[in-house]
């Protein structure tokens, strides 16, 4: 599968986007997901692509990741796929653990993503073509 973006878990959007820019990156707008709690913003260098996930709520749970990692953290890498529901289940039949069903994203243009986690590999999401 193709690698459509790693994912990181930050505290604050604008300050790690300054940090990114001065890799190369530039950056898109900001979305908010109010389902997920978080802020997002892609940001692309070239082919590569980065999106900064940020606490949008106090309860938000990305939360848990800033406070386990102690700060900003690269935490998925997102893979595309053409049929999310297929791949799903070949996944679990691997032994991979699905999180929740696939659902639409606003921070990706209501594309349905999914996240999947393997005691052996971590997280990654999956989104759909
Ligand atoms: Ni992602």
């Amino acid at each position: 599968m193709r690698v459509h973006h790693i994912g990181y878990a930050v505290m604050d959007i604008e300050k790690t986007s300054a940090v990114f820019e001065k890799l190369g990156y530039a950056g898109g707008a900001i979305a908010e997901d109010e389902l997920r709690k978080v802020r997002i913003r892609f940001l692309r260098n070239g082919s590569e692509c980065v999106e900064l996930v940020a606490p949008l709520a106090e309860d938000a749970p990305i939360k848990t990741t800033l406070k386990n990692m102690r700060g900003a953290t690269p935490y998925h890498i997102c893979y595309c796929t053409g049929d999310i529901e297929a791949e799903c289940l070949t996944l679990r039949k691997l032994g991979w653990v699905q999180t929740e069903k696939p659902a639409p994203a606003p921070a990706i243009g209501g594309r349905k993503v999914v996240f999947l986690y393997h005691k052996d590999a971590g997280l990654i999401e999956l989104v759909e073509d």
